[in-house]
């Protein structure tokens, strides 16, 4: 895929993780599901991103959301220089980056159309309050689910428990992507 489409404030995102030596980025394949997820959010949508890192993430969810002004992104970073490198991006309104722990502050949340799990907390911990702050008809996007890009036995066990929990959640239909990093799309079922 060319760089040349790629979005503008995502091109700005990457000089800046690459200008602060930040790796942990979204591969541009699993961006580029996210902005097309983010796009079919429903009027007055929710969008929620945990682990802002460097805001690649958010860059490619707001560009699947151009033109829209009905919708919110929440995105949630526990390191605060993080966050503050990533406000200052030309957000539009609707974009927070906010300083929280995932694990702490989900509970107080409500509920999201669309969520991006990318960080620690709420992915390899916490899972389960993830997909409770999924609204019916929700999607959840894991990334990072390639077991063989993990020498450690330690955290493949981890990726085969959350592969494994979100297959068989009964509230979610999900599917494995081995494509890019690893990618899982799960869609909660309607109550
Ligand atoms: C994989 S990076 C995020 C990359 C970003 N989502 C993207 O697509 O470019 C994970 C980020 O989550 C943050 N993080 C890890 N655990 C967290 C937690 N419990 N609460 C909030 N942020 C957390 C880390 O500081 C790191 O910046």
């Amino acid at each position: 895929m060319a760089m040349s489409d790629v979005p503008g404030l995502v091109l700005e995102t990457l000089k800046s993780a690459e200008a602060r030596g930040f790796k942990l980025s979204c591969e541009e394949m699993v961006g580029r599901l996210l902005a097309a997820l983010a796009s079919a959010v429903p009027p007055g949508g929710r969008v929620l991103e945990l682990g802002t890192g460097a805001g690649v993430g958010a860059a490619w969810l707001v560009s699947g959301l151009e033109h829209r002004s009905d919708v919110t992104v929440l995105t949630l970073e526990r390191d605060p220089e993080l966050a503050a490198a990533a406000r200052e991006f030309a957000w539009p309104e609707w974009v927070e980056v906010r300083v929280a722990d995932v694990e702490k502050e989900l509970p107080e949340l409500g509920r999201f159309d669309l969520i991006f799990a990318d960080a620690e907390g709420g992915k390899w911990s916490g899972l389960d309050l993830t997909v409770s702050a999924l609204q019916p008809s929700g999607v959840l996007v894991v990334d990072d689910m390639d077991l063989s890009r993990y020498p450690s036995i330690k955290h493949r066990e981890s990726v085969t428990r959350v592969r494994d929990t979100i297959l068989s959640d009964p509230r979610l239909v999900a599917v494995d992507l081995p494509v890019s990093s690893g990618i899982m799309v799960a869609a909660k079922r309607r109550d």
